[in-house]
């Protein structure tokens, strides 16, 4: 797999383009086997967790071409229900083919997603709405076995609004003959971006602005064209280099309006930021300042996924910055290795105390998840010295060509 070895310290200069979203394409190729027909997906990263969506088609029956950033999904010949171990091991967002398996087959076999890189990440609230929507479900030894004839629709309040069980419950209703109704539902943007590609199909998934979905069973989904939205995750973590590295950088196909309410942390940490239609341009010319309090949110609130780059930014920051990580419950698995790289962070469960340092070092440090490998590009790009980042296979789940994205930037950067 290799190491990233960065010689940090220089800023970051020039444009980039930041790559279609990786939440946003997995459960919309999920959603491909919901479609009586051939589905046309622009914009979907080359990553491996998309390598592995594909694998999962395919092993379904699917037909799949891939030809730059757009996918061909035929799923006119779906002829399995069931997803071996190996392929949901993989990748932990494979439950979300749960859904639409059932929604389109009647039943579904899979083995439970388990592991953990960033907390338990249980799938209760997810069985609990399928079973309300009219599934039997066995659980055996990490298996599980659902059935369900087409679901008549029901009224469903989630406890949490879960990103996954939101799009499993809108993924096994959008066919079916009733009318489903999710109350406390996510409504990050790759949720509107499912229920988008959904529509276009011939479903009917309504995301309100309080937190309700409506999804009106149709009798068949068919063909349709969609392009997936900009990845907010990786472009708020290009802006973290900025803010770490400096330099002046204009991020192409950015949708700003996926991440208004993380603009004000930037600019509190002293950047300047000056966003338009499709794009946003970030410069920074001195040391980031702390930002006094972020607290992981729901969204609109603050993105878990952002917590680990962003914090790498800080721990440049004048004076101590606080993080609260409320989604996940062992997200912070990054913060010793850039303590190696000369961090000064403490930990109080589930508080981040960011004592901001002048400088950071190049050591050598490990990826421990995706945001984690992250944090480390950042942390690396900022440091004195050179930074070597093993566990790459991490970082290839959700970042596209990172190391020559920042190379066009003017950074030292390679993969050996
Ligand atoms: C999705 C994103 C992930 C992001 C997360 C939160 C994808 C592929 N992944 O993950 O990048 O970090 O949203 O924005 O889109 N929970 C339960 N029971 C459940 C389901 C969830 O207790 O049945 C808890 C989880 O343990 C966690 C919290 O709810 O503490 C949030 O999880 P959820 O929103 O479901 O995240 P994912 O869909 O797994």
């Amino acid at each position: 797999m290799g190491n990233i070895i960065i010689d940090g310290g220089r800023q970051l200069e020039g444009e980039i383009s930041v790559q279609g979203s990786k939440n946003s394409s997995l459960p919309i190729l999920a959603a491909c086997v919901l479609v009586d027909g051939v589905s046309v997906i622009h914009n979907c990263p080359s990553l491996t967790d998309v390598d592995a969506a594909i694998r999962i088609l395919r092993h379904l029956g699917c037909k799949v071409k891939r030809e730059g950033s757009t996918l061909t999904v035929d799923s006119r010949n779906i002829v399995n229900c069931s997803i071996p171990e190996e392929l949901m091991r993989e990748m932990r967002s494979s439950i979300v083919f749960l859904g639409s398996i059932l929604g389109r087959m009647g039943k579904a076999e899979l083995s439970s997603p388990g592991g953990c890189d960033i907390g338990l990440r249980p799938i209760d609230l997810h069985l609990d709405a399928l079973k309300m929507l009219g599934a039997e479900i066995n659980e055996k030894h990490g298996f599980i076995s659902c059935r369900m004839k087409r679901t008549k629709g029901a009224a469903i309040s989630l406890s949490f609004p879960s990103v996954g069980a939101t799009e499993n419950i809108i993924l096994a209703s959008a066919l079916g003959v009733g009318r489903t109704v999710i109350h406390n539902a996510a409504r990050e943007p790759e949720i509107l971006d499912l229920a988008s590609f959904l529509n276009k199909a011939g479903c009917r998934v309504i995301v309100g602005k309080q937190g309700t979905v409506v999804i009106e069973g149709r009798r068949r989904a068919f063909s349709s064209e969609h392009r997936v939205i900009p990845d907010r995750i990786v472009a708020l973590t290009y802006m973290s280099a900025v803010g770490a590295a400096g330099g002046d950088v204009l991020l192409r196909n950015a949708d700003v309006s996926s991440f208004l309410t993380v603009l004000p942390v930037f600019e509190e940490a002293g950047c300047n930021i000056v966003p338009s239609k499709n794009s946003l341009r970030i410069s920074m010319n001195t040391r980031p300042k702390c930002v006094k309090n972020i607290r992981t949110m729901p969204y609109p609130g603050f993105p878990t996924d952002a917590q680990a780059p962003v914090m790498a930014m800080l721990s440049l920051g004048y004076g101590t910055s606080v993080m609260v990580e409320t989604i996940f419950e062992n997200r912070f698995k990054h913060v010793s290795e850039l303590s190696r790289m000369g961090a000064r962070i403490k930990i109080e469960g589930r508080v981040a105390i960011i004592e901001g340092v002048e400088s950071l070092y190049g050591a050598k440090v490990k990826c421990t998840d995706l945001r984690g490998g992250g944090a480390l590009v950042v942390a690396g790009l900022s440091a004195k010295g050179r930074t070597v980042i093993s566990n790459l296979e991490h970082i290839d789940r959700g970042y596209e060509n990172i190391e020559e994205n920042l190379r066009k930037l003017g950074a030292e950067i390679e993969r050996t």
